[in-house]
Formats: structure tokens, C-alpha cells, sequence
């Protein structure tokens, strides 16, 4: 692996300079192997980022706590809107932004004043969760995106974000971050072959493994088979009614409507960044040319062979 340098961002202090040849890529921290977004001084409390992240393991969960774990952009918002409506037993959105529940953003301290019940969400691989996920065996759900159509939307997301945090290369030298791991959150192999050894390493975990694409092909079977995993008596036609309420459509609507924003600034100016963007399966197709698309094979196969883990990269 290369050196890592380091260089200082305004506002952010003294960050690793992940950046590629061409100066263009990411400036980060990196706790426990992995690679994150720092947050600014100003809403760090005085304390710093990795004290924050190393913090999380010690938070204190309640019993029906509920993880949604995943790799970013591979549905996390879909998910968290069926779990809270399935819990909840009726049609009604989240007013809050799902990062008001994301573990890496809001710590120990949010983790634990966020009012019950809860569904958290993280990025971050179990290792680096609350040990009492573990302890307390809480109900965790995985849901995995095919990674061409994930680093489409990694790339959009990244691309359309605020500096130091935007992404200022194109899509081919992000598709490299994505498979090198020289990027917020790691490289999405590394996350999931992470996530299969340290869920082994924990048989007594309940834990749901969901795909988009099923949720995309049988989003009512998926609801289904979510509220039997959280043991929820919830009939066939209320399934449906979640269903269609959590379609893309009707989210990205909501999102644009009613959702009360973070209290700091996402996105560039002059972009229209959003959570929203397609919600398609095969994507991913109008943006890689053929040699690109077969070097990504090449890099993916080879990081996953033996894993288990098959995808759907395009649409029935
Ligand atoms: P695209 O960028 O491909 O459109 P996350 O929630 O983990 O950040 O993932 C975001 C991705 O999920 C985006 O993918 C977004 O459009 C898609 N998405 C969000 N809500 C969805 C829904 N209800 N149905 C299908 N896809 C959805």
C-alpha cells in the first residue's frame, strides 16, 4: 500500500490526502483500518473525530434496539422507512433526515438520547459498532446493493457534496477509489467480506441479509420477510400499503416536502444533490464503457472470489 500523507483542510484540521495523480479524491481519518469522513471542529465538541468514533462502542442500547447495517447507497433510506412503518403499524413517514440516527454521525451521546423505539443506521462494520449489539443479541439488518450500481450512486453522491467532502475527479477515477478503498467507508468488498467474518464470529447475532434488487423485483415479499424477522404481526395488506407508500416516487416526494434537513450545508451550490436520485437496478450501465466495466469484474472477482456473495446487475 501506498505512503499516506497527510495535509491540512480548512475548518477540518490535519486529514490523511487520500487524493489520486490528477489531485483529485478524498481527504479523511482513518480509525481501525478504515477510512471515514471527518467531521468539522465545530461539530465535534471539542473533542476530536476518532475519540468520537471510538466512543460508539461503548453506547448504551436498550433491548429492541434495531440496526440497519449497509455499505453506503445501497438502500439504507428505503429500509429505515419500511422498518419504522412495519414497527410502527401505520402509514407514516420519519420527519427526521435518516442521519439523526446514523451511529457514525451522532456517536455515544445521540445514540443515546435518540427516544425510543429505534432503528439506528451505520455504515460502519460490526467490529466498530456498540459491543452491546452483540451482548444484547439486537436484531441487525443487512441490505447489499450490486456494486456497479452502488458506486453509480456513491459517485453522484460524492460528486454533488460540499467541499472538502465532494468529490472533484470523474467517474472512472472514482470507480478506482471504490475498488482500491481509498475513499470514505473503505472499498465495498472489504466491508462485506468484513461484515461475513464478523457476523461468523458471532452465530448468536440475529441477522437479515437483504439485496436491493430483491426489494426492487418483490418489494412485498421483502416487507414480509422483514416483519417476520422483527416478529411483527403485520397482515398481508398492510404489507402492501408500505410497499407502495415506500416506493421511490412517493420517498423522494416526501423527502422533497416534509423532510426537515440537517442543520448543516450537504450539498454544492449549483447541484440539485439528493438521496433521491433514479432508484433503478442496472444504472450503472450508462456509465461504464466496456473496458471499464471489465476491469471492474476483473478487480471484483478476484477481492470476492470464494465469498458467496452473488449479485443482480440488471433488471427482469
Ligand atoms: P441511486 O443513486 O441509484 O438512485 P442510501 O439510502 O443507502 O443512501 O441509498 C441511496 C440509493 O437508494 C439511491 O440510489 C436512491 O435513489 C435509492 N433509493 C432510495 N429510496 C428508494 C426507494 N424507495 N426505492 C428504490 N430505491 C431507493
Amino acid at each position: 500500500m501506498a505512503t499516506e500523507k497527510s495535509v491540512m483542510v480548512p475548518d477540518t484540521r490535519v486529514l490523511l490526502d487520500l487524493r489520486n495523480s490528477k489531485g483529485h479524491g478524498f481527504y479523511c481519518f482513518k480509525y481501525d483500518e478504515l477510512y471515514l469522513y471527518a467531521l468539522r471542529p465545530s461539530m465535534l465538541k471539542g473533542s476530536n473525530n476518532k475519540d468520537k468514533i471510538k466512543s460508539i462502542k461503548e453506547a448504551e442500547l436498550k433491548d429492541d434496539d434495531i440496526i440497519i447495517c449497509a455499505y453506503p447507497k445501497c438502500g439504507t433510506h428505503w429500509l429505515w422507512e419500511v422498518i419504522e412503518m412495519l414497527k410502527s403499524g401505520t402509514i407514516q413517514y420519519q420527519k427526521d433526515v435518516k442521519e439523526t440516527r446514523m451511529m457514525e454521525f451522532i456517536f455515544k451521546e445521540g445514540i443515546e438520547a435518540v427516544p425510543p423505539p429505534r432503528v439506528f443506521n451505520t455504515h460502519l462494520p460490526l467490529r466498530m459498532l456498540p459491543t452491546q449489539v452483540v451482548e444484547k443479541k439486537l436484531k441487525c439488518i443487512q441490505i447489499m446493493r450490486n456494486p456497479k450500481d452502488a458506486c453509480v450512486s456513491f459517485f453522484n453522491h460524492c460528486r454533488d457534496m460540499e467541499k472538502p467532502y465532494g468529490y472533484d475527479g470523474d467517474f472512472a477515477e472514482f470507480t478506482e477509489a471504490f475498488l482500491s478503498g481509498k475513499m470514505p467507508f473503505g472499498s465495498y468488498s472489504t466491508y462485506l467480506l468484513a461484515w461475513k467474518a464478523e457476523v461468523a464470529a458471532s452465530p448468536e447475532l440475529p441477522v437479515l441479509n437483504l439485496f436491493y434488487e430483491d426489494m426492487k423485483f418483490d418489494p412485498v415479499t421483502t416487507v414480509k420477510d422483514i416483519a417476520k424477522f422483527l416478529s411483527l404481526r403485520s397482515t398481508d395488506q398492510f404489507c402492501e400499503e408500505v410497499t407502495l407508500a415506500c416506493s421511490f416516487k412517493k420517498m423522494k416526494k416526501v423527502d422533497e416536502e416534509m423532510k426537515v434537513g440537517l442543520p448543516i450545508k450537504l450539498w454544492k451550490d449549483g447541484t440539485k444533490g439528493t438521496f433521491y436520485r433514479k432508484g433503478e437496478i442496472g444504472d450503472w450501465k450508462k456509465w461504464f464503457t466496456v473496458a471499464e466495466n471489465e476491469k471492474f469484474d476483473q478487480i471484483w472477482n478476484e477481492k470476492m472470489k470464494d465469498s458467496g456473495f452473488e449479485f443482480t446487475y440488471t433488471p427482469v
